[in-house]
């Protein structure tokens, strides 16, 4: 039945929504999203206690997470019921901010299968706006909230306004569209004094979300110091910066099954070098089952993604449970 739901989906994808241009693909699925009730049809989600696992002491029902690029709560609350253990919102910032102009968003096609580059640029409602959206949204799972900023003091006040209404703090240093987060990377000294103050006054725990694109930072400066802030969590990572003419900012981040080879070397290589010290979500590039597998296998704890959901569909989620319990 799931097989039969996945390929249903893949022929709608090829057949339509990649034929369409970006914009209206986007705007289409996100209404039926919005719209049709799908977090009330079992077939999406698998519940089995052996799938729980936890991240900083906080339970998820299954390893799955649905990675940040949505705010509207009225698509977060249908992924909750989706099939996923957790579910990040979209980063937010301080003050609203616009994004970038379109094209935005393009697609690829490479022989891995189909992807997406996008320059989004932290288009979000900002801070007040969103706090204020949240309020009623059920926690059916755990809610990732993400934040970013330009300075410490930023950073604080996004934890201190946003961390009580998510169950983990998602801190993103890593999308490749703003120098607003990606510099941080080139500024390890800084980003230490920021893990510090957040690690004390964070109310939920923390996650750090690093960029595939500075490996050896992360491992000798990034990592280090937010193991020492107490901070054990890891998101690798984010999509990879690139090149793309088609964009208005004529760069943006590559996502989807292309940046996969490097998210799996990353797990095998953070899980040797800091060995169970880290928790490690694995985000890039997983679009089936197998892939879940094989991060879940070289040491990660969680694996997410965002590009499969809407190259493979709503049910994604549940094939790659299906395939976890198998393996339990
Ligand atoms: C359109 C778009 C918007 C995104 N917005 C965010 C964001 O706000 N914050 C963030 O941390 N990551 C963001 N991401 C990155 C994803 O969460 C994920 O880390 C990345 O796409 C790699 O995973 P994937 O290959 O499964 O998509 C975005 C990705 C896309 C394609």
């Amino acid at each position: 039945m799931t097989r039969a739901l996945a390929a249903l989906y893949r022929m709608f994808y090829d057949g339509v929504l990649s034929r369409m241009p970006e914009p209206t693909a986007i705007a289409l699925g996100q209404a039926t999203l919005r719209r049709l009730p799908l977090d009330r049809f079992g077939v999406f989600r698998l519940e089995d206690p052996r799938l729980a696992t936890t991240l900083a002491g906080v339970r998820l029902p299954n390893p799955v997470i649905l990675a940040a690029q949505y705010y509207d709560p009225a698509i977060l609350r249908r992924a909750m019921g989706l099939g996923f253990g957790a579910v990040t919102a979209k980063t937010i910032t301080l003050n609203a901010r616009p994004g970038h102009p379109q094209p935005n968003l393009v697609r690829t096609r490479s022989a891995a299968g189909p992807g997406l580059v996008n320059c989004n640029g932290f288009q979000n409602p900002g801070l007040a706006a969103f706090r204020a959206s949240l309020a009623g949204l059920p926690h059916r799972v755990p809610l990732i909230v993400s934040v970013a900023g330009e300075t410490v003091e930023d950073y604080a006040a996004m934890v201190e306004g946003l961390a009580p209404l998510g169950d983990l703090v998602e801190m993103n240093i890593s999308s490749p569209n703003t120098k607003l987060v990606y510099a941080w990377s080139e500024r390890p000294q800084e980003l230490r004094a920021v893990l510090e103050t957040l690690g004390k006054r964070s109310p939920r725990p923390l996650i750090v979300k690093i960029s595939p694109d500075f490996a050896e930072v992360n491992e000798r400066d990034i990592i280090p110091a937010a193991l020492a802030a107490g901070v054990r969590v890891i998101n690798y990572g984010n999509t990879r910066r690139i090149e793309e003419p088609r964009l208005s900012q004529k760069a943006g981040g590559l996502s989807g099954p292309d940046i996969f080879p490097a998210t799996l070397d990353n797990v095998r290589r953070t899980r040797k070098r800091f060995g169970d010290a880290v928790e490690i979500i694995a985000t890039g590039g997983v679009d089936s089952p197998d892939k879940a597998l094989a991060l879940l296998h070289a040491g990660a704890r969680a694996v997410g993604y965002f590009t499969g959901f809407i190259t493979r569909g709503p049910i994604l989620a549940r094939r790659i449970l299906e395939r976890l319990r198998a393996d339990a």
